[in-house]
């Protein structure tokens, strides 16, 4: 990207070219790709563009709320609760490649349903640069990417921030002007919290990850970090009161990256790295204990699965 303001200038000309007199539909998650993306496309088409949340249970905490309030200017915004059906999809799977398929193939019908509704022959999609080349090689698939079902009912998918490293995303979200809740956000998979929970998703660990990962965000974001995250591992012995309980383990994670394809396990001070034990086995009681991640990647992922 060589200059932000005539990218964006050009991506919202491709963009009302592509979409010309028809309807589509934009995927919002509330990252700072997806934002990104739709307030391009709104920008170029309006009222035609419907952006849609899908709330599937797997998101951050009061993410949904959030949402709600950053875009209730756009008068099309859906917020669709699927988070039965998530669940339910999800129930039993315990490969995180399934799982990713399950979770991109229940995202696709839930916009199919809205697409129908509002006539869109559309898609707009906030791939970046990362998530397709990730996709391409054999590293995993993506959800908004190798998890798309084979039979997509759109006539397109236009996504105009393809070519861009997520340090160019932020600079366009913040030449458009998006909140800073928005543009400075730290990263989240699509499949959310499912693959920050080890095998089968459950509503119990989805609860102690997002009670982790809202702890995680709040004591970490002085080292700004690229991201940080909790993930919930399995289970191991612990004691609690007078007695001896199997609780919860919850990983820690906190990276440095330029574009998440590799980076660095972050240095954290040990009283930083206390109180975030003592509020996660604090305010969880199933949660018997917190280990701290030290990996940078390679060799490891960012996520868990
Ligand atoms: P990994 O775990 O592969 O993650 O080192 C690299 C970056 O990608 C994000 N990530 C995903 N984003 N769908 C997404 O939209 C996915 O399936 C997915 N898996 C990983 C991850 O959070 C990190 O920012």
């Amino acid at each position: 990207m060589v200059n932000v303001e005539s990218f964006i200038d050009e991506k919202i000309e491709e963009l009302a070219d592509a979409i010309g007199d028809a309807n589509a539909i934009i995927a919002l998650s509330g990252g700072v790709d997806s934002s990104t993306a739709a307030a391009l496309a709104y920008e170029a088409v309006g009222d035609q563009l419907t952006p849609v949340y899908v709330d599937t249970g797997l998101m951050r905490k009061g993410e949904t709320e959030e949402i709600r309030d950053t875009f209730s200017y756009m008068e099309s915004l859906r917020i669709v609760d699927a988070r039965e059906r998530f669940l339910d999809a999800l129930s039993g799977i315990t490969d995180p490649e399934e799982k990713r398929h399950a979770i991109g193939e229940g995202f696709i019908r839930e916009f199919e349903t809205v697409a129908r509704e509002v006539d869109a022959d559309y898609l707009v999609q906030g791939t970046i640069y990362p998530d397709r080349i990730e996709s391409e090689g054999t590293i995993k698939s993506h959800h908004n990417v190798g998890g798309l079902p084979d039979v997509v009912d759109f006539e397109g998918i236009v996504e105009p921030m393809r070519d861009l490293y997520k340090d160019e995303v932020r600079e366009v979200a913040r030449a458009l002007d998006l909140e800073e809740i928005i543009s400075e956000r730290m990263p989240f998979p699509g499949p959310g919290l499912a693959i920050r929970v080890l095998g089968e998703v459950t509503e119990e660990k989805l609860e102690v990850a997002r009670e982790a990962n809202y702890v995680i965000e709040e004591e970490l974001e002085e080292y700004e970090p690229w991201q940080a995250l909790a993930a919930v591992l399995g289970k191991a012995t612990g004691v609690k009161g007078d007695n001896r309980v199997h609780g919860w383990i919850v990983s820690v994670r906190s990276v440095e990256s330029r574009d998440g394809m590799t980076a660095r396990a972050q240095e954290l001070d040990w009283e930083t790295l206390q109180r975030i034990q003592s509020r996660i086995t604090g305010e969880n009681e199933n949660v018997a204990r917190v280990v701290y991640d030290v990996t940078h990647k390679p060799p490891a992922t960012i996520e868990y699965e």
